[in-house]
């Protein structure tokens, strides 16, 4: 039976100028990914920048359950020596990611064309999340499972003993999925060919071409050749968008504020929070863009800004689909109404996000109303944003860090009731956001 966590609440309260530069850590999406490629390649994969945070550290986990070499060998630094493709290892244990949905679902990829069995679980909120959307696909390649009732963790996955190369039109918007597929693919003979209803984030398809797979991506298709031979290659990860984003939308909503992001990951599939907040008047400069392991970054100026509520178009939700929490709190501030659509995936995440969403702003004075696909917020313009509420954060690391920037602009303190989760992305939330004035307690 899960036991409730030990209550670690956290009080953000308004703020003098934010100032100074905050250094966020490594991307998560590319982070599982380089532990999890390099453990399919042959021979020795050096990382530069790892995310250490709760979610990789237990796919760095997994991946050693499942076979794989890997040496911590400084801050960020890893190494990894990979079993190559098709070579990994069946697990003692079971395999554990805690609140990590892409760690999760990614293996599950890698170990559906390999002859073994292996059992996935994770927290209380990952346990809740749909994992068929991964696992029915996965058995086109000659995978099995069984899962709890509703198809939940904990699961049982038994690899394919002779994986076949599918054609396949994933049905969500997820990258995670796609991920999955194409990593299965790796070890099935033949071209697999995968189709996504709408683009999501590329990291996979950029990282396998780097570690020599033979892949090719034609608009919404990418098609991958089996039986690959991962050779092993050095990976910089560039620093994380989605965390960038919660000193981002805290310089802009504190007056006076300038603060600089160095080294963010700038990849198109992953700004739509960036191209929103400058529809919505936030000064924000890119300096410094330069391309990095093959991936766009550069170094963001932020200076606080009147922002004004816009329409946040659908097609736009998968380039920014873990930043609505703060846009939520960047619109609260703004003047006018910001509308959001396309949202119903937050529905599937670490919690109902839009309902987490909903009810802290509710909670903070804000008023905000649900909609079929989305949300509406009534921006009350700076300054105006009442605060003085409690978040429930529901196990949900973006929940709590948007309403702690909420708090630093709003009039009375917004507290969070457990801010533990925030380990599993950003361990040095609090730190970073101290450092540039932010008042935490
Ligand atoms: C991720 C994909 C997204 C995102 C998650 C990371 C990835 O999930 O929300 O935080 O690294 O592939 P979905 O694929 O479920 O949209």
């Amino acid at each position: 039976m899960d036991r409730p966590p030990p209550p670690n609440p956290l009080k953000a309260a308004r703020s003098g100028p934010l100032k100074g530069a905050a250094q966020v850590p490594g991307d998560k999406s590319i982070s599982h990914r380089a532990l999890i490629l390099g453990s399919l390649a042959v021979g020795e994969t050096r990382i530069s920048g790892l995310l250490e945070a709760e979610d990789v550290l237990n796919t760095a986990k997994a991946m050693a359950g499942l076979g794989a070499d890997l040496l911590r060998d400084g801050e960020g630094a890893w190494r990894v020596w990979g079993r190559g493709v098709g070579g990994l290892a069946e697990p003692q244990d079971v395999l554990d990611f805690g609140n990590s949905g892409t760690g999760s679902r990614l293996v599950m990829g890698a170990v559906a064309t390999t002859a073994m069995r292996a059992t996935f679980t994770g927290d209380a909120s990952l346990r809740r999340r749909p994992m068929r959307r991964v696992l029915e696909p996965l058995t086109l390649f000659g995978a099995t499972y069984e899962a709890r009732e509703g198809g939940l963790m904990p699961l049982t996955l038994t690899g394919a003993a002779r994986p076949l190369a599918i054609e396949h039109e994933v049905a969500v918007a997820s990258a995670q999925v796609k991920s999955a597929l194409l990593l299965a693919a790796l070890n099935a003979p033949g071209t697999s060919r995968i189709v996504q209803p709408i683009a999501t984030r590329d990291h996979t398809e950029r990282m396998l071409k780097a570690f020599g797979a033979k892949i090719a991506v034609d608009g919404d298709a990418v098609e991958i050749v089996g039986e690959a031979d991962l050779k092993p290659c050095a990976i910089e990860v560039p620093r994380d968008p989605s965390s960038a984003a919660f000193p981002l939308v805290a310089a802009l909503i504190v007056p006076g504020s300038e603060i600089k992001i160095p080294g963010v990951l700038l990849n198109p599939r992953r700004i739509g929070l960036i191209d929103t907040l400058n529809e919505m008047g936030a000064d924000i400069a890119v300096d410094n863009a330069r391309d990095s392991g093959g991936e766009a970054v550069g170094d963001l100026v932020v200076r606080a800004s009147e922002l004004k509520g816009v329409e946040v178009p659908a097609e736009r939700a998968p380039s920014m689909i873990d930043e609505y929490p703060v846009l939520a709190v960047a619109a609260a501030f703004a003047s006018g109404r910001t509308t959001m659509h396309g949202l119903d995936e937050l529905r599937v995440k670490e919690s109902d996000r839009l309902a987490a969403i909903v009810a802290g702003l509710r909670a903070n004075g804000v008023e905000v109303e649900e909609t079929d696909d989305g949300m509406v917020v009534e921006g009350r313009g700076g300054g105006a944003v009442a605060g003085g509420g409690i978040v429930e954060t529901h196990m949900d690391h973006r929940i709590a860090m948007a309403f702690l920037v909420m708090g630093l602009a709003a009039r009375e303190p917004v507290t969070v009731d457990d801010a533990s989760m925030i380990a599993t992305s950003f361990p040095e939330f609090e730190e970073v956001m101290r450092g540039l004035g932010a008042m935490l307690e």
